[in-house]
């Protein structure tokens, strides 16, 4: 079977107004700026207005995302929503955006994979219109992690924030779009970076609450370890896939969890910092939507041209990993 070439064909971002600084968190926990700045490279996060959730945010990114491809919500034929903080358990938040969009025709769905959902969601619907099943795609990566995120734990309430990015796939032309997939999970390192409580293992109680299993539990340093090893060598198997070199990158859009780990990529690949989309000293950690937000903001800066070499990589929960290789 002929495989179409699919690329994304417009891409969209949207933060809450509400700015979260390392200053404010000095007056929360124990903890200050220079610490946060030099271990993270994270100066400030976005915080979702109370009357705001996710499928709000992913809303404003979508309609840029849509309006940047040329389409209206009515072209679109499935929306992928990946997020660890969906509204509601069910309807799922990808339901909540085809309504709000009028998006009438769209089949919808959530995707589970943590910070890597991104990705994820990517290699679903290249692969749904590169067979022809579906011309248009929406992906988007959406999340309020501040409303997980225990504002009384230095370890984890320095690095998360709120935002959405999306993107419309569709065909293009020979030569360009997405080159290749690597994704991949390790279930063993589950339990290093999770939310226990209000699952079917440990439903919502009293009990749950008062022990605090609705935030996000994370291991930070082995989940630092596991990430500097997964980022550098899912890059350079998306990249073997696509039988190209480290050195025709022209920009890699990284998970933005920590600077560290961003640089620990680089070095693996052998690129120098401007070659990196890096923007978690504004927004911080975003999960899945952090991947989508920087992209979308690379192209806002006009740092995407046509024919770049772009390489996407994340990693997170699950322990899940993804990367691509993408010509634009
Ligand atoms: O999207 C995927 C999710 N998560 C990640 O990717 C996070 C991966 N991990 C990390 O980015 C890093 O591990 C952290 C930023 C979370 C922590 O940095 P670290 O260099 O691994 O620090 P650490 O956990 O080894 O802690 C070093 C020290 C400890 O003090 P002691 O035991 O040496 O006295 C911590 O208690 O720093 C302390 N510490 C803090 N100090 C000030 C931990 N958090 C803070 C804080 N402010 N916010």
């Amino acid at each position: 079977m002929k495989l179409h070439p699919v690329g994304i064909i417009g891409t969209g971002k949207y933060v809450p107004e509400r700015i979260l600084t390392n200053q404010e968190l000095e007056q929360m926990v124990e903890t200050n700026d220079e610490w946060i700045v030099t271990r993270t490279g994270i100066k400030e996060r976005r915080i979702a207005a109370a009357e705001q959730a996710t499928s709000d945010l992913a809303f404003e990114a979508s309609k840029i995302a849509i309006a940047a491809a040329g389409i209206t919500a009515e072209d679109l034929d499935l929306i992928i929503v990946a997020t660890i903080t969906p509204d509601t358990f069910f309807p799922s938040t990808a339901c909540l955006v085809q309504e709000k969009l009028g998006a009438k025709k769209a089949a919808a769905f959530d995707l589970s994979a943590a910070c890597s959902g991104f990705i994820y969601g990517l290699a679903t619907a290249s692969n749904m219109i590169a067979t022809g099943m579906y011309k248009y795609v929406l992906v988007v990566g959406a999340e309020c992690l501040s409303r997980i995120t225990d504002y009384t734990d230095r370890n984890t309430c320095i690095l998360f924030g709120d935002g959405a990015g999306a993107a419309v796939l569709g065909k293009v032309p020979e030569g360009r779009g997405f080159k290749s997939f690597e994704l991949g999970a390790d279930g063993s390192g589950g339990e290093l970076l999770c939310l226990s409580g209000g699952g079917s293992r440990l439903p919502s109680s009293t009990e749950s609450i008062a022990s605090k299993q609705h935030f996000i539990y994370m291991a930070g340093s082995e989940v630092f370890k596991f990430a500097v090893r997964i980022m550098g060598s899912a890059a350079e198997e998306a990249l073997r896939k696509a039988g190209m070199e480290k050195s025709e990158i022209d920009l890699l859009i990284p998970h933005q969890a920590n600077v560290r780990i961003i640089q620990s990529a680089l070095n693996r690949l052998n690129l120098p910092e401007e070659k990196a989309m890096i923007n978690l000293d504004k927004y911080g950690n975003v999960s899945a939507a952090s991947i989508p937000i920087a992209l979308a903001e690379a192209v806002e800066q006009n740092r995407v041209n046509e024919g770049d070499c772009l390489v996407l990589v994340g990693f997170g929960g699950g322990l899940t990993w993804g990367a691509s290789v993408l010509v634009w």
